[in-house]
């Protein structure tokens, strides 16, 4: 096991995520002698396919690597990933991966972390800004980015909308990182291209296909989908379940209404392929073995970046039958 690091040292304080500063007053020694860590995973939940990919990259990287992966499921509730990172702390782990379900609610429990001399690296999704100096680094996508590409393609597919275009909006969990940013992203580019456009609704289906179905099914038995050109959902799942509420009301997904989906899973994509939905943004889930580079730079005390993203694509129609077979989640 690596020395523990970090010790009474505002660990975020730097830009360059400084990963190990001596020390190690705050824990004790464990893990073997031949550099393999106790690492304390605190994951969202499995809310998505996207998450459970993630989850296995993560864990087949530990073993792979072999290190010790101490797994929390936190079942998309701060509260119980708050209680897995202070076991973590009490269990005196070497390194502690954070994916925060929200990005707020976090500096206590990270300056316990930091007292205790334990580095956090966040995977995934980001807290606030006023907590960066409380964690190391973050490797996850740049969600804002994801952002803009969705609304680049809504830009240039409705450019010559005149009437307006016409929106509606499935934003992922409430106050998560990847929700905020897809939309500031989004709106972004559409401002800045100047595109006409109104939004209808804009709710959250919290990243899941039951409540993506169930925002979509109440929004049609009220205002019903004519005149609605585009659906904005921020993940597969919520994506997913709309269009099983489109079909039901006697819409056709894809070509009634044309739909962005962020993400990129097998099922994703063959809706794709079966003409149900018109453009995928990229999530990539599988930096397990990039995740384990970081955590064992930062254990020794190397510079870290503060933030690594990961590599994401985008896909339209002409694509997903060529990709599909190339999805590994
Ligand atoms: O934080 C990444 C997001 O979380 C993925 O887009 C989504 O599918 C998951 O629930």
């Amino acid at each position: 096991m690596f020395k523990k690091a970090l010790a009474g040292i505002g660990a975020g304080a730097l830009l360059l995520g400084m990963a190990a500063c001596g020390g190690g007053d705050g824990g004790s020694e464990g893990g073997g002698d031949d550099g393999s860590l106790v690492i304390g995973f605190a994951q969202v939940g499995a809310e998505s396919a996207w998450r459970t990919a993630n989850s296995t990259s993560i864990q087949e990287a530990a073993k792979a690597a072999g290190h010790d992966l101490k797994f929390v499921d936190g079942q998309q509730d701060q509260e119980k990933q708050i209680a897995a990172v202070r076991d973590f702390i009490n269990q005196q782990v070497d390194v502690i991966v954070l994916a925060p379900v929200v990005e707020t609610g976090w500096t206590d429990v990270l300056q316990e972390a930091e007292d205790a001399g334990i580095p956090v690296v966040l995977a995934d999704r980001g807290v606030e800004a006023a907590d960066e100096a409380l964690y190391v680094t973050r490797l996850g996508s740049d969600f804002a980015e994801e952002g803009r590409k969705a609304g680049t393609w809504a830009a240039e597919t409705f450019a010559a909308d005149a009437d307006g275009t016409r929106i509606l909006e499935l934003q992922g969990t409430t106050g998560s990182a990847p929700a905020n940013d897809r939309k500031a992203g989004f709106f972004e580019v559409l401002d800045a291209e100047g595109l006409n456009y109104e939004i209808v609704d804009s709710q959250s289906g919290n990243f899941t296909a039951e409540e993506g179905k169930a925002v979509m099914e109440t929004f049609i038995t009220t205002h019903g989908l004519d005149g609605i050109d585009l659906l904005y959902a921020h993940n597969d799942e919520m994506g997913l379940g709309a269009i099983q509420a489109i079909e039901e009301a006697g819409k056709v997904p894809g070509t009634d209404i044309q739909i962005i989906i962020v993400d990129g899973s097998t099922a994703g994509f063959q809706a794709g392929v079966d003409g149900k939905l018109n453009y995928i943004v990229e999530c990539n889930p599988a930096f397990g073995p990039q995740l384990m580079d970081v955590l064992e730079s930062v254990v020794a005390g190397d510079e870290v970046e503060k933030f690594t993203p990961v590599e994401e694509g985008v896909f339209d129609a002409t694509q997903f039958e060529a990709e599909l077979p190339n999805r590994q989640f």
